[in-house]
This record gives C-alpha cells, structure tokens and sequence, in this order.
C-alpha cells in the first residue's frame, strides 16, 4: 500500500481524508500538532477503519522533526497539507501567527519532501484567493485578487510559493484543491468538526444552537443582492471533499500533473444563509432559533464554484446534497452531546 502522509490529518477535513484514503487503498500517516484538534479524532478514524492509523505528533513548521518522520517512514509517496490556521477573525489579531505556521510550515515541507525525493503534493487552498469575484460561479481562470485577511494572504502566498517552485523547474508536482464552505461529518458520527470555544462559521454555530450550547444564530446581513437579501456560498459535504485529496493523489501518483494544477472544490451550487438554515430544519426536524443581524466585516456577498475543471480533468463530482450535509452535522453533534454526558 503507498504511503501518504497527511499534515493536520487528525484535523476536521484531514480526518475525513485519513478515512477515504485507507478506504481508497492508500497508507495515510497523520502527522499533526494538536494545536487545534483532539485525540480523539484519531479514535474515531480508527473506530471507523477498524485500525489504528499511524500518527506523529510534529509541528510541520520544525524541519528537523519533519525529517525524521521522512527517515523512520520511508517510501513515503506522496503528501496532503492541511496543516494549518484557519480562523480568519483571528488571523487579523496575530497575522505573524498565521504568516509563520501557514507560509512557514508549507516552506519546511517542501524542503524536507525535496531532500527524500517526495514530489507529490496536494495543497489545502480556499476559494477565498478570490476575494469579492466580477463574475459568478468562479473558474480556476478567475482572477486570483489581493486577499482581505492574512489568512486568506497565506492562502495566495502559498499558491504563489507552489508557482514559484512549479516556474524554477524543480522536482515538485503539486495540486491546489480550493475548497468552497466545507461542512457535515462522517455519516458514522465518529468524527466532525470541533471547533475551539464559540464557532465564528456558520454550520457548527446552527449546531451548537439547536443542541441548546448558543442562544441564538445570528444571519449576517439581509441586504446583499441576493434573493433573500443572505450572503450565499457552495456548502460541500466533507466527505465529498474528502475524496477530493483521493482523486487528486491518484492523478499525481499517476503522473498526470506537470508541475501545478488547481482545482475548485465545490458542489457548483450558491445558497444563501436562510436557504442553508433551512436545509438544516428541513434535514433535522428541528427548528432553529436565529434573527437577522448586521453585516459582519470581510464577508464576501456571494460566491459559488463552476466545478467543470474537476468534473472533466479529476472525474470528481460531489453527490451529497446540502440536506444530508446538515443531517449528518446535526448527527456528529448530537453523538457529542452523548459522550459528554456519558463521561
Ligand atoms: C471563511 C473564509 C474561508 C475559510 C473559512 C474557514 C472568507 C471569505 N472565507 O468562510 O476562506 O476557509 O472561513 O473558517 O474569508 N454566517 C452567519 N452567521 C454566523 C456565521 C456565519 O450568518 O454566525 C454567514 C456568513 O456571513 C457567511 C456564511 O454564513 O455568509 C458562511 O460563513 P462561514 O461559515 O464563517 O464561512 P466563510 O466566511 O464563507
């Protein structure tokens, strides 16, 4: 079986991914820090796959730990990074924080893959590289725009890093999958996202409200120029973009990528904040308590991805529908609620 570390894989996607790669036939290797994820991540996955997943615990910006995971694993083929800070509220507080884990760790990566002659990498970028867009849905041709937070700034730095190295001719195939609004959990319940004290994103605050943590959803703003007045994203089931690394590191693993591809990752659907509120009532049974608030800073109107780049060149598409994506939120943070009250 080849061996595919995964930065970050006890982390919410990387999870997800460690499950579909073993399920695919890969060797996933967690290497993560814990800095924002739980053990218990890694008892899910093993409850889920039946087996305990290998994991070291390194900070991917230290390449002197890295390296030694290169050396005691050996044949490693190829790398997904996750690794990395996410909170774009946060990173305006502390931006040298984000510069040095998200920019510093992509560095150290690429040095230590270099000298162990590892030259597949997929890349965790986001839709958020660009900006407030001219025109809907975005392609990978859509120009990429000055980012509005330094999270999204590391997001393009690292783009740009990839570039760079793709240009210089090193040895080094790389795809950027930018992912759209990732959400949902494993349909067993056994991992999902867990977000560290009050959740800025949208569906584990509707979660964490209708389980009864949070008082009250906050929509925010109804004056976009949108149907409903909501700001509207692409909401993807995590487990479809799960499956999105599999595809992408079968095509490196292939040899089919010369230096750098980017692709959207996304269902190529827009719903606004009611319409995704409504799913989740719809998907649960549950009625939500929320009220319509002002605007909150940096948020992007409106933005959805065209998925004809993945559909034709990774023969991926997603299948889940924004229900079911709700459904199984709704599901992980219940099975929460149990094993905290049965502790
Ligand atoms: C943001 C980033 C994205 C990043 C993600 C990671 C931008 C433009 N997007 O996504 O790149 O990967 O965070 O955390 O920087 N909403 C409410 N009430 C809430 C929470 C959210 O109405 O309590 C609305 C937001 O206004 C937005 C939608 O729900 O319209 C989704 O918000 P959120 O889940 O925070 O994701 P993004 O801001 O799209």
């Amino acid at each position: 079986m080849k061996k595919i570390l995964v930065t970050g894989g006890a982390g919410y996607i990387g999870s997800h991914t460690v499950v579909e790669l073993q399920e695919a036939g890969y060797a996933p290797i967690i290497i993560d820090n814990f800095s924002n994820s739980e053990e218990s991540a890694l008892e899910g996955i093993a409850a889920i796959l039946g087996k305990e997943i290998p994991c070291y615990r390194v900070d991917c910006t230290d390449a002197v730990a890295m390296r030694q995971v290169f050396e005691q694993e050996q044949d490693i083929q190829g790398v997904i990074h996750f690794a990395a800070y996410k909170a774009v509220g946060e990173s305006v507080a502390e931006p040298l924080k984000y510069y040095h884990n998200n920019v510093g760790s992509l560095v150290a990566l690429l040095q230590v893959m270099s000298e162990f002659n590892v030259y597949n990498l997929v890349f965790s970028s986001s839709c958020t590289v660009y900006g407030i867009p001219d025109k809907l849905p975005v392609t990978e041709q859509t120009p990429v725009q000055k980012a509005n937070s330094p999270y999204g700034n590391t997001k393009k730095i690292c783009e740009e890093i990839l570039s760079d190295l793709a240009a210089s001719g090193a040895e080094m195939n790389s795809i950027a999958l930018r992912y759209f609004n990732p959400i949902g959990a494993h349909p067993s319940a056994r991992i999902g996202e867990l977000p560290l004290g009050v959740p800025s994103n949208l569906v584990p605050f509707i979660t964490q409200t209708a389980i009864g943590i949070r008082e009250q959803v906050t929509v925010f703003g109804s004056d976009y120029d949108t149907p409903d007045g909501t700001c509207i994203r692409d909401y993807v089931h995590v487990v479809d973009l799960a499956k999105a690394h599999v595809v992408a590191i079968d095509r490196l693993l292939e040899g089919k990528v010369d230096k750098l591809e980017f692709y959207n990752v996304g269902t190529g659907n827009g719903n606004t904040v009611l319409e995704a509120i409504q799913a989740f009532e719809l998907a649960t049974g549950v009625k939500l308590n929320y009220k319509i608030g002002p605007r909150r800073a940096g948020d992007v109107p409106k933005i959805y991805a065209d998925v004809t780049k993945a559909t034709e060149v990774l023969g991926f598409k997603t299948t889940s529908t924004l229900e079911e994506a709700m459904a199984s939120a709704w599901k992980w943070q219940v099975s929460l609620k149990e094993s905290t009250t049965e502790a």
